[in-house]
């Protein structure tokens, strides 16, 4: 009789937890007022000069991003509006979020039993898939950038259950994506400190100058004049502009000081018109140092413009500055107004530029007894 060879050993390998653990934020893109245009440092990503913003909160103008972690993914993944983006964990900016935020990401612990489910090691092992939708037009000058950046770091703060070490640390990671991303973090009027005291730029951050509370009478008006996507990328146009410009470099050293303190003191004071004047005076200069760049770079087109000549018609018709128009990277308008005069200018629009009215706005304006007439110029 044989003996059977004795059964092999086995080993039951119990695989680490297959579970995915999502997030699901939102962030509204920003409009500068004072504009950022030109890198400082371009592997930590800051700027020449400070700049200063609005964030359009209460618009639907946003990204809508839902980071997830799980031990069974294979690698690093974004999906931005529906398609994958190739390559993306290899992309700068893309690690430089992810990274940062994981870096400071906490223990997930279990609210009843107060175990560890998800140790800061274990999040150190786990790859990431990223879906993006921005709800308005990406790459047209209307700051998808920040909006998008800025809705990744707050997805993955809240995915990784990540802690600040210094105020402003989240911003300065945001900033690593897209610099005007870091002014999106925070509502109402916020600032991004140029920074550079500090060797590795930490001093480089946004920080909100009045809350969303501060001047609830303040309006934006987005007059979306193409939603195509921009021949120059803002991260291109900029680095030109710092090679070649001069204006650029004045403008930086000169004059943006100046315009943060006057912003800076209309917006405590809410004084629209020292606001508007300033908004509208930095926004022409950024578009001269674009068109000051060799070869020139063309944001505006003839309607952006025409959307100038329009609202200083308008003011010189009050006797006040009643609208300001500001113009990012791309030719679509975005005009802030006061509440009481939302009406009068909609309805100037709309005379100016009928084709492109929607039923709403219509409705809006004609419902008030202000007659488009009153309006005669
Ligand atoms: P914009 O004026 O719209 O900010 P930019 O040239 O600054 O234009 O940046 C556009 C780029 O920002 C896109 O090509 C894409 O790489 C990135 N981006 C836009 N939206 C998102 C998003 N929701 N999530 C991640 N990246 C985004
Ligand atoms: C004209 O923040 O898009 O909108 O840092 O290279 O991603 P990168 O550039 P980005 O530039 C914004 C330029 C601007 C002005 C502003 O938002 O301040
Ligand atoms: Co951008």
């Amino acid at each position: 009789m044989t003996v059977p060879p004795p059964p092999p050993k086995i080993t039951v390998v119990v695989p680490k937890s297959a579970a995915i653990h999502s997030a699901t934020v939102s962030a509204p893109t920003n409009i500068a007022c004072i504009k950022y245009w030109g890198k400082a440092n371009t592997h930590y990503n800051t700027p020449i000069n400070s700049s200063l913003s609005v964030s359009l909160d209460q618009c639907d103008l946003r990204a809508v991003t839902t980071a997830s972690a799980s031990s069974s993914f294979d690698r690093d993944r974004l999906w931005l509006n529906g398609s994958e983006v190739l390559d993306v964990s290899t992309s700068k900016r893309f690690r430089a979020c992810v990274d940062g935020v994981r870096a400071l990401a906490t223990d997930k612990i279990d609210p009843n039993t107060n175990q560890v489910l998800v140790s800061k090691a274990d999040w150190e092992g786990m790859h990431v898939h990223i879906a993006s939708y921005n709800t308005f037009p990406t790459a047209a000058g209307l700051a998808s950038s920040a909006a998008g950046y800025a809705a990744l770091v707050a997805a993955l703060v809240q995915l990784f259950g990540a802690k600040e070490s210094y105020p402003g640390e989240f911003t300065a990671i945001a900033r690593q994506g897209s610099g005007s991303a870091c002014r999106s973090l925070y509502g109402g009027f916020v600032a991004w400190r140029a920074g550079g005291a500090k060797a590795d730029w930490s001093d480089s951050i946004a920080e909100q100058v009045a809350d969303e509370s501060h001047w609830p009478e303040i309006r934006a008006v987005i007059l979306v004049v193409s939603d195509a996507k921009k021949e120059t990328s803002s991260t291109d146009g900029m680095s030109t502009s710092v090679n070649t410009s001069e204006l650029l470099a004045f403008r930086a050293k000169e004059v943006v000081p100046k315009r943060m303190q006057i912003i800076e003191k209309a917006i405590k004071a809410k004084d629209f018109d020292a606001f508007g004047k300033v908004t509208m005076m930095d926004s022409n200069q950024f578009h001269a140092t674009c068109l000051d760049t060799y070869p020139p770079i063309f944001y505006m087109n003839d309607v952006s413009r025409s959307v100038v000549q329009m609202i200083h018609k308008y003011n010189e018709w009050a006797g006040e500055i009643r609208a300001a128009y500001t113009f990012d990277a791309g030719p679509n308008a975005v005009l802030y107004t006061l509440d009481k005069h939302v009406v009068e200018l909609l309805a100037l629009v709309l005379k100016y530029y009928p084709a492109k009215s929607n039923d709403f706005v219509e409705e809006y304006v004609s419902s008030e007894s202000l007659a488009k007439e009153a309006l005669a110029f």
